[in-house]
């Protein structure tokens, strides 16, 4: 892996799990310019390597997951063109995380406000501390939610009440996250890294291409008409079924051991 100035990047080939860390405390982990370009080409290096199966990603120190984007830069854009290549930046790097086909757990460990909110709407599961705060803010700074949060939002929370979250720039405490769906499990914040780390490791011991399909299925899916989505599901299950851990799991099962994964 290349050397990240904005960024931890552990991998553990044995346990198939890579931790990234947003790693920039003095500033809450706010999102510049370059922190996301390095982020970019992290996720183009973690989805290159066959023996990681799940990422975990969180924020440095205690206070902050990520604080939202870099406050100073957005204050420098000037015009519309700047502001749309702005956002498609952002969009186009968490909508990576999205496609990457390896489960990805959002660790929130702290404020997830703004950017820092969409970034943990683009994994696959969230887990909170119970010390986090999130919200979408940008409307006290002149500005929209232009990192997914008004799309990926109201696809989680429903039309209204993204519309509520987003007009008030209100905090939400982890627990009325969870309430609201957002955030699927809250714990101790002592206890956030150890959860999401045991979590990921439970889903790594599981199928590789599997994890890939399924993921494929549920997101394409959920904005297809259910006939197109469950064509689209018969046709994954059919790449599922051609593959060699689909004989390996099933004959594990029948011969009562553990399956051990081609990940093919
Ligand atoms: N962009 C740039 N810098 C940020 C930032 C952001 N989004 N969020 C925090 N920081 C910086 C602060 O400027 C400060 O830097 P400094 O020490 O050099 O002055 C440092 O991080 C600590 O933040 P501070 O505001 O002093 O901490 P706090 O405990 O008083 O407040 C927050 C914490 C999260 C409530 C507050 O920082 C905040 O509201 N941040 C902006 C949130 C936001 O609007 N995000 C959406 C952006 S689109």
């Amino acid at each position: 892996m290349a050397e990240y100035e904005n960024l931890l990047v552990d991998l553990d080939a044995e346990k198939h799990i890579a931790v990234v860390t947003i790693n920039r405390a003095d500033k809450l982990n706010a999102l510049n310019r370059a922190l996301l370009t390095e982020l970019d080409h992290a996720l183009d290096e973690i989805a290159q390597k066959n023996d990681i199966h799940v990422l975990v990603l969180t924020g440095a120190g205690a206070r902050a997951f990520v604080a939202g984007a870099d406050i100073a830069e957005l204050g420098g854009l000037q015009g519309q063109q700047d502001g749309v290549e702005f956002a498609r930046f952002g969009q186009q790097v968490f909508s990576k995380i999205e496609r990457l086909t390896i489960p990805v757990i959002m660790a929130i460990n702290g404020y997830a406000l703004g950017a820092g909110c969409e970034l943990a709407l683009c994994g696959d599961i969230r887990l909170a501390a119970d010390t986090a705060q999130l919200g979408q803010p940008e409307v006290n700074l002149g500005v929209i939610p232009g990192y997914g949060g008004t799309q990926r939002l109201a696809r989680i929370v429903g039309r209204d009440r993204a519309k509520g979250i987003i007009f008030t720039g209100e905090r939400l405490g982890a627990e009325d996250a969870y309430r609201l769906g957002i955030i699927d499990r809250v714990v101790p914040a002592t206890d956030l890294l150890g959860e999401a780390l045991s979590l990921a490791e439970s889903i790594a011991a599981k199928a590789p291409r599997a994890l890939a399909l399924a993921k494929i299925a549920v997101n394409e899916g959920v904005s297809l008409p259910l006939d197109k989505g469950l064509e689209l599901e018969a046709e994954l299950f059919g790449q599922a079924v051609e593959t060699q851990d689909h004989k390996e799991g099933t004959d594990a099962f029948l011969e009562k051991r553990q399956p051990r994964w081609l990940g093919r």
